[in-house]
């Protein structure tokens, strides 16, 4: 059997040797569980910076999956991940033109990047191993693995949203992006949506085809694309919210919820993530409801994310300000409407946290998926189910249909979805969850790995070509 090679930016598995989770995001959560029964090999970045690079591998044995990484010097971490990936593809492609910077030394240092940890790379993979590179930091990894004459089956996956073709267009390099798009044999989005804007693209900017065996041709060459919408480990998830952690935090939730209900906020401290929208929407339910405002409490998890990015900097300010107005307008002195956490936690605590809210506020401007969502709905004690409000622009809506689907800049909205999830009956809350909880079941992580493994084995290989 071949060996799977997973090729990602972030490289952080949850290592119990050294008593600690991996990193927050979805990328990370989802490739540990992924490689969890693959003794494959995971490549990306250290997370640490030296004064020169020197490609110099790190390796280590966590889990059963060999972990190797590579540290960036300086100049790369702030042209390549602050720069081009923080600065340029992350906002554009969450629909934040006005947050894009098109600046050419960032490009110039993704390129770099890229080809740094292609040649770093190189040497690892074997002739069988299939090589399956994630997300829009190295989108170029495969042009320069096939320059130095890797033939092996490349797979790439995009963990964010492709957004529409008038959007791409403003990125000077976008042809010279999406040509290195196919250089891969098969490229995987989130939702069809995605797969059709990214088609829209190429039928129209490139005068790019489908063939009769359904491959995009385009640039002299012929990849696949196809949606592959991510999961959780639904089951793990299930297991995990019985440990006794998630019970002690679930217990201490409970108690200090005494005669309120919780609804529950966990995201990175990111615009695309609807924050601002979230807490003007629960501001208008207090204002609106003021039998209700004794009765509830927000829980809003945020931990700090590139916080060397200007953006996120100041969304930090503001988020600051609005709480601290609604706070002081709403509070009474035995009573916090908001309760504001800039720290991340434990998957385990996560679990007791989403298992004792009343609601979920997964709100959204623009996300790929939202695993957050998912994770609610794994938590949930089947007798007694909280009820997820869902931001249609969260890839996760087009699977999460029962959830109360809700336009994140509207804060009625969102102030209706929360009467409606706070007075729904438990039947609707029960029937709503066994669907949704079906679904998140199904369409797991497994699944998802396991069709995006096999469609990209049955690519055509180059011994099959012309064929
Ligand atoms: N997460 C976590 N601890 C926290 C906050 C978040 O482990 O304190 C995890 C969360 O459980 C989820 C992931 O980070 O698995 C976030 O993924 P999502 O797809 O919701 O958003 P992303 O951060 O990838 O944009
Ligand atoms: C999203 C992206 C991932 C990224 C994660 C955390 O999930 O799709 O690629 O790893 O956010 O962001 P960070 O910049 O800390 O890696």
């Amino acid at each position: 059997m071949s060996r799977l090679i997973v090729v990602s930016n972030r490289v952080n598995p949850p290592n119990p040797a050294e008593g600690g989770e991996g990193s927050v995001g979805g990328l990370a959560m989802a490739l540990a569980a992924a490689l969890r029964e693959y003794s494959g090999i995971w490549f990306g970045w250290s997370g640490k910076t030296i004064p020169e690079f020197t490609g110099q591998l790190n390796m280590q044995r966590i889990e059963g999956v060999t972990v190797a990484t590579v540290d960036l010097e300086e100049t790369d971490y702030q042209e390549y991940y602050n720069g081009y990936a923080n600065k340029t593809l992350w906002p554009l492609f969450h629909y934040r033109v006005d947050l894009t910077a098109y600046d050419r030394s960032f490009g110039e240092g993704y390129d770099r990047v890229n080809r740094r940890f292609a040649e770093t790379l190189a040497p690892l993979i074997e002739p069988d191993d299939i090589v399956w590179v994630h997300d829009y930091h190295l989108i170029p990894v495969a042009r320069e693995l096939r320059r130095m004459g890797i033939t092996n089956r490349i797979g790439f996956f995009l963990h964010i949203p492709w957004p529409a073709h008038q959007l791409v267009v403003t990125l000077p390099r976008h042809r010279q992006l999406v040509e290195a798009l196919f250089d891969y044999d098969l490229i995987g989005f989130q939702t069809e949506e995605s797969l059709q804007a990214f088609e829209g693209y190429v039928f129209s900017e490139v005068q790019g085809a489908k063939n009769a065996r359904g491959e995009l041709v385009a640039f002299g060459r012929r990849t696949c694309a196809a949606a592959f919408p991510i999961g959780v480990d639904a089951q793990d998830f299930a297991e995990i919210v019985k440990s006794d952690n998630a019970r002690k935090t679930y217990d201490r939730m409970m108690a200090h919820s005494v005669f309120r209900k919780m609804i529950v906020g966990v995201d990175r401290l990111d615009y695309s993530k609807g924050l601002e929208e979230r807490l003007i929407g629960y501001e208008r339910f207090l204002h609106d409801h003021p039998d209700m405002r004794r009765e509830v409490m927000l829980l809003q998890v945020a931990p700090i994310s590139r916080d060397e990015v200007e953006a996120y900097q100041d969304l930090r300010g503001r988020l600051d300000g609005l709480i601290g107005r609604i706070n002081g307008a709403y509070a009474e002195m035995d009573f916090t409407p908001i309760r504001y956490v800039n720290r991340s936690y434990r998957r385990d605590e996560l679990a007791g946290v989403y298992r004792a809210a009343k609601a979920a506020l997964v709100t959204p401007l623009r996300d790929g998926m939202n695993l957050v969502a998912k994770e609610y709905v794994a938590a949930q004690n089947p007798d007694d189910p909280g009820v997820l409000i869902l931001s249609r622009f969260a890839g996760a809506a087009r699977q999460m249909k029962e959830a109360l689907i809700i336009n994140p800049n509207s804060p009625e909205e969102i102030s209706d979805a929360l009467e409606r999830s706070l007075s729904m009956s438990q039947d609707e809350r029960k029937q709503r969850w066994e669907a949704l909880f079906d679904n998140v079941r199904r369409e797991d992580v497994t699944a998802w790995r396991d069709n995006f493994v096999a469609a990209l084995r049955g690519r055509p290989g180059p011994d099959d070509e012309g064929q």
